[in-house]
């Protein structure tokens, strides 16, 4: 929508997360796999991540954020009018996981759903949810990410269990009063390339049965480096794209919160930006990718940490599954 045809601002006015206690060490996974601490560090950046207990679902993580951000803004449940989850590891294959947190939270006269996007799910959602508030359907919309990445990670493959963790984070968008929200948005779909990065089984294509648990077709299945050459034009090209077609440089951010998959494609991204270290949220080395979290994740940290203050242009970035990617432009507010 142009900004003459927005009839309000959708602001984030509320920024949450949640991490699992149990921290796992490189170490920890030179113990399954062979692998070593050096060549995680040296090809990702990662140190540790964390993993939810084996029988705690996503929408434990969900919730928690959920809770958290109507503390934070100290509202009720029921002033919330649409709750979206970004996952692509739902507690169930249906209902979504986003009525479960709608249930839990006790939010009545509420609507609910769950985006798939795999690592851009919270920029497609956050701009989704936005829309809602910019046409004035609603006031307030919970847009949170959630992943339990453990659940479907394979521990005999050491090329993709090493690079991801379970996690949770989520903003609460509503009226901007001002210029405060969601300046503007770019985001896209291949479904080109969907065998370099999927899960083949248990869906209506191959579903559950022995022959698939056998062939351990439930599992995570990445390429690696083609994911990573894709990664690396699309987040640059996307960030800067969107960046110019608002007349802005990178000089003009304040912070740039990329999805969180590989040390080496945030730096990549950074530098054909021109910005410095500061200017770029990077915490891979104590989560890991936890997919449509690292992203509100990071926000969370950083808001948290005081590194946005109002009037400061935030630029969001995802790269995942499907192929998607996208970038999000917000100006911060108090
Ligand atoms: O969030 C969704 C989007 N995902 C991404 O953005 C991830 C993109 N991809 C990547 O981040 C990187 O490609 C990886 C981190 C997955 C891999 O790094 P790489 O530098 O591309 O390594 P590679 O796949 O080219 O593998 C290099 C070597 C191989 O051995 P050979 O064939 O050279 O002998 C692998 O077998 O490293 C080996 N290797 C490992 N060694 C120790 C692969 N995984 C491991 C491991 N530990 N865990």
């Amino acid at each position: 929508m142009t900004e003459e045809g927005k009839k309000f601002r959708a602001a984030i006015t509320a920024t949450a997360h949640f991490l699992p206690d149990k921290v796992i060490t490189n170490a920890d996974l030179e113990r399954l796999v062979d692998t070593s601490d050096g060549w995680i560090r040296s090809r990702t950046g990662i140190s540790e991540r964390r993993f939810l207990p084996e029988d705690e679902p996503t929408s434990t993580m969900a919730i928690a954020v959920a809770q958290e951000l109507l503390a934070r803004r100290e509202i009720d449940p029921d002033d919330i009018d649409l709750i979206i989850v970004a996952t692509i590891t739902p507690d169930m294959i249906f209902p979504a996981t986003a009525c479960l947190v709608q249930h839990a939270i006790g939010a009545s006269g509420v609507w609910a759903y769950d985006l798939s996007a795999a690592c851009s799910g919270f920029v497609f959602a956050v701009a989704t949810g936005a829309q809602f508030i910019e046409s004035g359907a609603h006031r307030r919309v919970m847009v949170i990410g959630a992943d339990k990445m453990s659940s479907i990670l394979d521990f005999e493959d050491r090329t993709t269990c090493v690079l991801f963790g379970d996690g949770a984070g989520g903003v609460l968008l509503e009226r901007g009063e001002d210029e405060a929200g969601l300046i503007d948005f770019e985001l896209y779909a291949d479904g080109a390339a969907v065998e370099c990065l999927h899960i083949k089984g248990g869906g209506s294509l191959y579903p559950p049965s022995h022959e698939t648990v056998d062939q351990r077709m439930h599992y995570i299945r990445q390429e690696g480096r083609t994911v990573f050459r894709f990664a690396v034009e699309k987040m640059a090209e996307v960030s800067a794209s969107l960046l110019e077609r608002n007349g802005l440089t990178g000089a003009d951010l304040k912070l740039f919160v990329p999805h969180q998959a590989n040390k080496r494609i945030i730096d990549a991204a950074a530098q054909r930006m021109d910005l410095p270290p500061e200017k770029v949220m990077m915490n891979i080395d104590r989560y890991a990718n936890t997919t449509a979290a690292t992203i509100p994740i990071a926000l969370a940290e950083a808001a948290d940490q005081g590194r946005l203050e109002r009037g400061d242009l935030v630029l969001m970035t995802g790269v995942g599954g499907g192929l998607t990617w996208g970038s999000t432009l917000f100006r911060w507010g108090d």
